[in-house]
C-alpha cells in the first residue's frame, strides 16, 4: 500500500496538462485543453483535460481518469508501477514498502523464465530431435548466423519439456502458466508445455527483453502460427516484431510486413529496417510506436487480396499518427520473404526504391477499376477519388493531386477542389454528430461492467446521477451518509463507488478520480470518470445528490405489479404508506 498523502503530494507535482502534453498535443480553449485522443483513433479532437479537476476524459470512446489513470493507460503499467514512473518523472521516491510489489515480481519472473525458455528453445535446434527443424529453417534459405542473431528455436514434440526445464530451476507452475508457457490440463490437473512441436520466433520488446513467443508448425494441418497470448509483460497491439533490431540505426523509414518470416527474410538481405505487426492486423498502438521512429513506412504485405485489404487499412492508420507511406507492390511472389529468395536483395532493394507513394498507388488503382474513357466511368473515378483525397490533412497535398486528377481526367482543379471541401465538411459534421452521442459508444461499456443497468435503468441513472454529483459536491457526502447506505444500491458496481466514496468520511482523503486508481479497473475507471463528466456537463450539485438518493430509495422499495398483487390487507397498507412517505 501507497499512502495516500504521498499520492496526493505526488500529484501535486504531476501537473496533469504538462504530464498528458508530453503524449499529445494540447489546445488550449479557456479553462480546459483538448487534443487527439491517444487511446483511440480520431481526426477531431475529442480528448480533453479538465485542469481544475486535474483530470481528463475523452468523448469520442469514453476513456477518462486522472494523471495515475492516463500513465497506466498510455504506458501500459500496473497501478504501482505507474505511480512509480511519475515518482520518477517527479523526482520523487516511493515509499519503501510499495517497491515489493506483487505484479512487478511477477513480470520479473515471467520475463526470466521466457529467457530460459528462448535459450532452451535455442538449444533444442542443436539435438537430434532438433535436427528437422534446424534443417527446415536452413532449407528456408535462413543462415546460421540468421537463426542465432533472431535467437529462433525448437519446441520439442514431448508434453513437459519446457514445464520440467523451469520446475527444476525452481519456478511455480502458477508463473509459468501466467506467462503463457504452461497450461494446467483440466483432466490430470497437471501442466503442459504451451508450445510444442513448433520452430520458436522469440519476441523481444526494445530493452532486450524476451516478452513473448511465436511458434510455427512445420507440416499437419491446424493453425500454421500459434503466438503467445497477451501476459502481464506483453500486448500484441502494442508491440513490433524486430523493432529492438531495426531501431538500432539511424532509421528514414520502417518497412512494415506480415510475418516474422517475411521479416528475418529482409534482415538477412540487409533490409534491417523491417518489421511485422505480431500476427494480428496493424493496431493504432503500433502505429504511434514507429511514430517516435520513422516519419514514412513502406508497406511491404502480402500480394494476395488480404494483403491488399490491408494495406489499405495500414494506410489511413498511419496517416493518423502522421506517417507518410509508400506501397510496395510485389510482382511473382506472395510475399517479400519469397520475392528476395527467388531474385535477390538487390531487385527488391529496387523495388523499394520505386514504389510509390499510398496516393499514387490507391488512385492508380481506382482508375483500373472503371472505364475511364467513358463520361459514366469518368465520373465515378473521380467520386471515389475525391473521397480519397478529402482523407488527406494537408491542404497543400490536396491541391497537388487535385492538379493531377484535373489534368488526368481532364477537368480542372477548382472542380475538384470545391468537391473535396464539401467533402470534408460533409464528414466532419457526421463525427461531430458522432461524438455528440458519445452516449452509445460507452453505453456498451457499461452493459458488461453494469449488467443491472438494462433492467433497472431508473434506478441505475439515480444511482449515477447521485455519483456524479458527489464527485463535483464532496462537501454533500456527510448529509447523504445519514439519509443513504449503500444497500439500496441496484448496481453493484455502483454500490462500491458509493462506499469507496464513503469510506473518505474516515479516512478523509479528497475526493476525486484518484481515489478510485488502485481498486478498480481501468474500464470501471472510465465509467467513474465519465460520470463525474456528465455531472459537470448537467452541473449537477448537491441538490440534485439528495434528490437521486430519495429516489433510489423509492426505487428500492417500490414493489412489481405482481409483488403488489400478492399483498395482504394490511401489508398493502403499509406498502402504499411508505411510498407516500418516500415521495415527500
Ligand atoms: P510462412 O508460411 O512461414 O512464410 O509464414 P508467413 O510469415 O509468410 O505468414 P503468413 O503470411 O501466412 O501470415 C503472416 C503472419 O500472420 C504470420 O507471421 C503470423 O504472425 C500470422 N499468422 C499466420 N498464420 C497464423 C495462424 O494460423 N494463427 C495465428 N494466430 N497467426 C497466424
Ligand atoms: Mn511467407
Amino acid at each position: 500500500m501507497i499512502p495516500q498523502s504521498f499520492i496526493e503530494e505526488l500529484k501535486m507535482n504531476c501537473d496533469i496538462e504538462s504530464v498528458i502534453s508530453s503524449y499529445v498535443q494540447l489546445r488550449k480553449r479557456g479553462r480546459i485543453s483538448t487534443g487527439l485522443c491517444p487511446f483511440h483513433s480520431e481526426k477531431t479532437g475529442s480528448f480533453t483535460v479538465y485542469p481544475e479537476s486535474q483530470s481528463f476524459y475523452c468523448f469520442g470512446c469514453g476513456a477518462g481518469g486522472d494523471v495515475i489513470g492516463f500513465i497506466r493507460r498510455i504506458e501500459n503499467l500496473e497501478y504501482v508501477e505507474a505511480i512509480k514512473f511519475l515518482a520518477q518523472r517527479a523526482g520523487m521516491n516511493v515509499p519503501e514498502d510499495a517497491a515489493e510489489d506483487k505484479t512487478a515480481i511477477l513480470k520479473t519472473k515471467i520475463l526470466e523464465m521466457n529467457r530460459e525458455a528462448a535459450r532452451f528453445y535455442f538449444s533444442e535446434l542443436t539435438k537430434p530431435n532438433g535436427k528437422a527443424a534446424l534443417d527446415y529453417l536452413l532449407g528456408r534459405g535462413l543462415l546460421p548466423k540468421t537463426i542465432k542473431h533472431f535467437g529462433l528455436g525448437y519446441a520439442p514434440n514431448e508434453w513437459t519439456a519446457l514445464t520440467d526445464l523451469l520446475a527444476s530451476k525452481g519456478y511455480r507452475y502458477e508463473d509459468m502458466e501466467a506467462a503463457q508457457l504452461s497450461r494446467k490440463s483440466n483432466k490430470s490437473g497437471r501442466y503442459y508445455d504451451v508450445f510444442r512441436d513448433r520452430v520458436m520466433f522469440p519476441i523481444i520488446d526494445l530493452r532486450g527483453n524476451v516478452i513473448g513467443f511465436g511458434g510455427r508448425k512445420m507440416s499437419g494441418d491446424g493453425p500454421k502460427y500459434y503466438n503467445s497470448p497477451d501476459t502481464p509483460v506483453f500486448k500484441k497491439t502494442k508491440n513490433l516484431f524486430a523493432l529492438n533490431f531495426a531501431k538500432k540505426q539511424k532509421l528514414d523509414h520502417l518497412i512494415l510486413c506480415e510475418g516474422y518470416m517475411d521479416v528475418i527474410a529482409m534482415h538477412q538481405a540487409g533490409f534491417t529496417e523491417a518489421v511485422a505487426s505480431l500476427g494480428t492486423s496493424l493496431t493504432s498502438d503500433q502505429c504511434r510506436l514507429a511514430s517516435s521512429y520513422v516519419e514514412e513506412a513502406v508497406l511491404a504485405y502480402d500480394s494476395d487480396e488480404a494483403g491488399q485489404k490491408a494495406t489499405k487499412r495500414a494506410v489511413s492508420l498511419l496517416d493518423e499518427v502522421g506517417i507518410r507511406t509508400r506501397v510496395l507492390t510485389i510482382p511473382d511472389a506472395k510475399d517479400p520473404d519469397e520475392y528476395i529468395k527467388k531474385f535477390g536483395g538487390t531487385r527488391f532493394k529496387k523495388l523499394i526504391e520505386q514504389s510509390a507513394g499510398s496516393t499514387e498507388y490507391e488512385l492508380s488503382k481506382i482508375s483500373a477499376k472503371y472505364d475511364t474513357d467513358s463520361p459514366e466511368g469518368k465520373i465515378l473515378a473521380l467520386k471515389e477519388a475525391v473521397n480519397l483525397l478529402s482523407g488527406m490533412r494537408n491542404p497543400l497535398e490536396r491541391e497537388i493531386w487535385a492538379a493531377k486528377l484535373a489534368r488526368d481526367y481532364g477537368t480542372t482543379k477548382e472542380g475538384i477542389l470545391s468537391q473535396i471541401q464539401s467533402k470534408i465538411k460533409r464528414k466532419a459534421k457526421a463525427e461531430n454528430a458522432r461524438a455528440i452521442s458519445g452516449q452509445s459508444v460507452s453505453s456498451t461499456t457499461f452493459a458488461g461492467a453494469v449488467p443491472e443497468k438494462l433492467k433497472n435503468p431508473a434506478a441505475a441513472a439515480a444511482e449515477e446521477r447521485l455519483l456524479g454529483s458527489v464527485m463535483r459536491n464532496p462537501d454533500v457526502l456527510s448529509t447523504l451518509s445519514t439519509e443513504l447506505s449503500s444497500e439500496n444500491f441496484t448496481c453493484e458496481l455502483y454500490r462500491l463507488f458509493y462506499e469507496k466514496l464513503l469510506s473518505t468520511l474516515s479516512t478523509k482523503a479528497e475526493i476525486s478520480l484518484t481515489l478510485f486508481g488502485e481498486d478498480f479497473t481501468l474500464e470501471q475507471q472510465n465509467i467513474i470518470a465519465r460520470l463525474a463528466h456528465l455531472a459537470r456537463e448537467h452541473q449537477y450539485s448537491s441538490e440534485d445528490a439528495l434528490e437521486a438518493a430519495k429516489t433510489i430509495l423509492r426505487l428500492k422499495d417500490k414493489k412489481s405489479d405482481k409483488e403488489i398483487a400478492e399483498l395482504s390487507g394490511s401489508e398493502l397498507a403499509a406498502y402504499i404508506e411508505k411510498m407516500r412517505k418516500a415521495k415527500k
